[in-house]
């Protein structure tokens, strides 16, 4: 059969398939997120994310130990604090539980850069991600405590925050209270684009920050629209984030092409907990097999157009480049 054109011959060995991939992912782009918890002692598996753990500083150094070597560079630190309240002042707190972490990770890994992750709702005992007026999150009061935890964590050393709260001109907020402290230097990184998912559900049991009533929809995005996705990163763009996030990553993809397409700024995807726990709960039920199916959804996200990935694979991801089978 005379066929000018078979697709097939690009296929045909490791060799060629190798030269024509389009797709590359390489650790440096890889965060991987770390829950630290207030107190002594701790190491404790979270139950629906099973090899995951929340660990207390003192012993946090084999859980960096174990990141540094797979090749990860880079960590988005959540807080547990022992102290809530309505308004979450524990995220601001000098010795608050992420900033005493910041300062032991950055005296004794001064390699591993970190983000932290910018929210009320670890520190409200509402669970809600600001400041309550009634049932519904106040959305001004709720710039002035994100921007104070902003600069706190920046002030114990973050490298980068990120804002997490979806509250409308929190971006803005957040650079001016920097800025204003010296920190011009200090990037942003900015969940632009964040649903209320579901797929979060792991995380909440996690850090313990399932709201008290009522949901976050009243903030975080509608999974229905596309379009809006646009406004919030062009938003988000103007106010001066350097770098925008869409989550979660899997059920998004499409919306993470649209980013891409439409804005210069690097792109981050996060796979978030409920991914994360799928996967495991599949693979311990022996349905799938968990590394290739690891391979195949993260390559995904990059092929999406995601130049960085916050994922709770991002050891096991950073082992796999290495062994060439991604
Ligand atoms: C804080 C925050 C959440 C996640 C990241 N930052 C939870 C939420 O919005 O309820 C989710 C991460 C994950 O599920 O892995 N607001």
């Amino acid at each position: 059969m005379s066929l000018i054109d078979r697709p097939r011959r690009l296929r045909s060995n490791p060799m060629i398939r190798g030269m024509v991939q389009e797709t590359r992912v390489s650790a440096d782009t890889l965060i991987y997120p770390l829950f630290v918890v207030e107190g002594v002692n701790i190491k404790e598996e979270i139950s629906s994310m099973p090899g995951q753990y929340r660990y207390s500083i003192d012993r946090i150094g084999e859980e960096l130990d174990r990141i540094c070597d797979s090749g990860v560079k880079s960590i988005l630190l959540f807080g547990i604090p022992k102290h809530k309240d309505a308004c979450g002042s524990s995220a601001w707190a000098e010795d608050g539980v992420v900033q005493k972490a910041l300062i032991y990770i950055k005296k004794n890994y001064p390699g591993l850069y970190c983000i932290t992750d910018v929210c009320m709702c670890e520190y409200t005992s509402h669970g809600h991600c600001g400041i309550l007026d009634g049932k519904t999150v106040d959305n001004d009061k709720t710039l002035e405590v994100l921007s104070k935890t902003a600069l706190s964590h920046a002030k114990a050393g973050a490298d980068m925050v990120a804002p997490s709260d979806m509250m409308d001109g929190r971006i803005q907020a957040i650079r001016n209270t920097l800025d204003g402290n010296g920190f011009v230097n200090t990037p942003i990184m900015s969940y632009a684009v964040k649903y209320a998912s579901s797929f979060y559900g792991p995380f909440r049991e996690a850090a313990g920050s399932a709201p008290e009533f009522g949901d976050r929809k009243g903030y975080q995005m509608d999974y229905h629209n596309r379009r809006e996705a646009i406004r919030e990163a062009e938003l988000d763009c103007k106010e001066g984030a350097d770098i925008l996030m869409v989550k979660p990553a899997l059920a998004f993809l499409d919306i993470v092409r649209d980013i891409r397409e439409r804005f210069e700024k690097p792109l981050a995807a996060y796979s978030v907990s409920g991914e994360y726990a799928m996967i495991k709960a599949a693979a311990a039920a022996g349905y799938i097999d968990e590394a290739s199916i690891v391979c195949e959804s993260t390559v995904s996200v990059y092929r999406a157009g995601a130049d960085m990935l916050i994922t709770y694979y991002a050891k096991e991801i950073a082992k796999y480049i290495k062994e060439g089978r991604m």
